[in-house]
């Protein structure tokens, strides 16, 4: 076997021979593996057994054009070509001709190569790229809605702040505001949670300070709703890596929760412990005595976008599993109906550091 020979044997594209009348003088292995014939088979076929059988009148057409003015060139780079295996799927293919004239009549070298993989990673790589323009888009809204929502939030607290005189339907109008700006926030920071690629970055992190300001941020609309916290901190609980950003919003979020959950006069208990007495681990857990969550439903409640409420976003539990994993920690639920809720973090601790009370 020549090198040229060996070349056209091996080479990893397609390579089909075929003669000025479109016959298949020979095809390589690359060729009968791709097309799904086994050797020799092609021989003598005419080369429109490799198109899809829509396409073999036109095909036809094109190929007497061609062997009317010959030129070696790529077939419509343009074009969404495909071929026809032997079994008949198609797949989509770039061609390129060579054409030679010789002491044996003119020939027609056709370079097959198959780009299904190219197109996979193409459609990936789009998508990839429009989920990040649609997550920076989201975080910009979401960033730019964030300053009017915080001057509406801080002038509703000034006006429902003990002493100020409004009437009764005005105090509970702007309570109205303040629940639903609140909510609007706590749905914003979610979708800015949502959007970010990378988790944000870790530091040593006292929890009981953590829940001393998340409860700044709710627990003023709970008191309004008859609905109190009790919050049971454990002196001298080891500190862990963490975020308090992320770990504060994971609060919010089940603490929002728990009074989503609750009537009015009910108690929520905020705690926090060393797991079990270890020292190398530490918990967080918030118990309702609210409605309580339906064995059938326990299994989705972390998933994405899952929600009961007639407003939810499904986001709250979902970011709340994944803070706790990207913290190396975990998040359980205990749930009865009628009963209440209790959602408990794990974490482990940061070796040798005390966070002590709040
Ligand atoms: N403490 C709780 N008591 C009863 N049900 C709960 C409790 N916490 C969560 N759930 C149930 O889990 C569902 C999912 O909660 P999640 O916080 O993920 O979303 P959501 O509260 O519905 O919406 P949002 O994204 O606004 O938080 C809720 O719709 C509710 O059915
Ligand atoms: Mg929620």
């Amino acid at each position: 076997m020549s090198p040229y020979e060996a070349y056209f044997e091996f080479a990893p594209d397609a390579l089909v021979l075929v003669d000025e009348h479109g016959r298949i003088v020979r095809s390589n292995l690359s060729a009968d593996r791709i097309f799904g014939y086994s050797l020799g088979e092609l021989q003598g076929q005419s080369i429109e057994v490799l198109v899809p059988e829509g396409l073999r009148r036109t095909h036809e057409k094109h190929r007497l054009r061609f062997m009317a003015e010959p030129r070696s060139r790529p077939v419509g780079p343009s074009l969404n070509l495909a071929a026809r295996r032997k079994d008949g799927s198609e797949f989509p293919v770039e061609i390129s001709l060579t054409y030679a004239e010789t002491d044996a009549g003119s020939f027609v070298v056709c370079n097959i190569s198959d780009i299904t993989g190219r197109l996979t990673r193409e459609s990936e790589d789009r998508r990839r790229e429009a989920l990040t323009m649609l997550g920076t888009t989201v975080a910009g809204i979401a960033h730019d809605l964030n300053n009017p929502l915080s001057v509406i939030i801080s002038r509703a607290e000034l006006l429902l702040v003990p002493g100020v005189e409004l009437t009764s339907q005005t105090r509970s109008d702007v309570e109205v505001i303040y629940r639903h700006a609140r909510r609007a926030s706590r749905i914003i920071q979610d979708l800015l949670a949502l959007t970010r690629q990378d988790p944000r970055p870790h530091e040593t992190v006292n929890l009981n300070e953590v829940v001393s300001r998340a409860l700044l941020l709710v627990e003023g609309q709970m008191l309004r709703e008859g609905k109190k916290i009790i919050v049971d901190l454990t002196a001298d609980l080891p500190m862990m890596m963490g975020n308090p950003v992320s770990l504060e919003q994971v609060l919010v979020n089940l603490l929002s929760n728990a009074r989503d959950a609750m009537a009015a006069g009910s108690i929520v208990k905020v705690r926090t412990a060393r797991s079990n007495g270890q020292a190398d681990w530490i918990e967080l857990a918030v118990s309702d005595n609210g409605c309580g969550i339906p064995p059938d439903a326990l299994s989705k409640l972390f998933r994405f976008l899952y929600t009961t409420k007639p407003g939810g976003t499904g986001l709250g539990l979902w970011l709340a599993k994944r803070t706790a994993i990207e913290h190396g920690g975990t998040i359980e639920v205990d749930s009865k109906v009628g009963k209440g809720s209790t959602f408990m973090l794990r974490f482990p601790a940061a070796p040798s550091l005390h966070a002590g009370n709040a």
